[in-house]
């Protein structure tokens, strides 16, 4: 399918552009980033470009995963990146990371539920499923407002990029 367009009161939600390269590049130097999510370390000029030209275009032909940037209506700054990508029939993982300057203003939260709101109309969706080392206190909390179930903690579930295996917080919310 075709990257969507989504507005919410405080941003515009749309598909990354190579314009963006230089934004992205520089958000996923976090090391909170680096650490909870899988991005490449280092996160190099080229991982950018190679995602927003290759990789998500790719992926959103194919209709494996969906990911749009979150601007800030205001001021047009990038805010961060939200996901949704298909693990398994009907089921669709929710994934995101905020730039660090535009945290604890809930536009994470903002910007996760317009998503999975449009991914209940658009997608064949019955569950989204949500991942996070345990600790990831933040990613746990956005989850939480958006009404996902924390269902369990697998232990010593995936290696992490300090190389050592962590348990993960596993949670699911249902289409009602
Ligand atoms: C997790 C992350 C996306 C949260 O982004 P954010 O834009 O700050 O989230 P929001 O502002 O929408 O916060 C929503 C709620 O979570 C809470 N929250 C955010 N970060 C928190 C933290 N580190 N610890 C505890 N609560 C936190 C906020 O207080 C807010 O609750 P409130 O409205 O009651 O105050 C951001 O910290 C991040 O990018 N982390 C690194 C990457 C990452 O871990 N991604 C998730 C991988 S599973």
């Amino acid at each position: 399918m075709d990257p969507v367009t989504i507005e919410t009161d405080r941003l515009l939600l749309r598909a990354f552009t190579s314009a963006d390269t230089d934004a992205v590049h520089e958000a996923c130097q976090d090391e909170d980033i680096q650490f909870y999510t899988p991005v490449p370390v280092p996160y190099r000029r080229t991982d950018a470009e190679k995602l927003i030209g290759e990789t998500l275009p790719t992926q959103w032909a194919e209709d494996k995963d969906c990911t749009l940037g979150a601007f800030r209506k205001d001021t047009g700054a990038l805010v961060g990146s939200y996901c949704l990508t298909l693990l398994s029939r009907g089921v669709w993982e929710l994934g995101y990371w905020a730039v660090k300057e535009q945290r604890g203003q809930g536009f994470s939260v903002e910007a996760a539920r317009a998503l999975c709101d449009w991914g209940w109309t658009a997608l064949d969706v019955h569950r989204i499923e949500w991942w996070a080392m345990v600790g990831n206190t933040g990613s746990r909390a956005v989850a939480e407002k958006l009404g996902f179930t924390v269902e369990g903690t697998l232990r010593n579930r995936s290696v992490a990029n300090d190389g050592k295996p962590h348990d993960w917080w596993v949670g699911g919310l249902l289409r009602v």
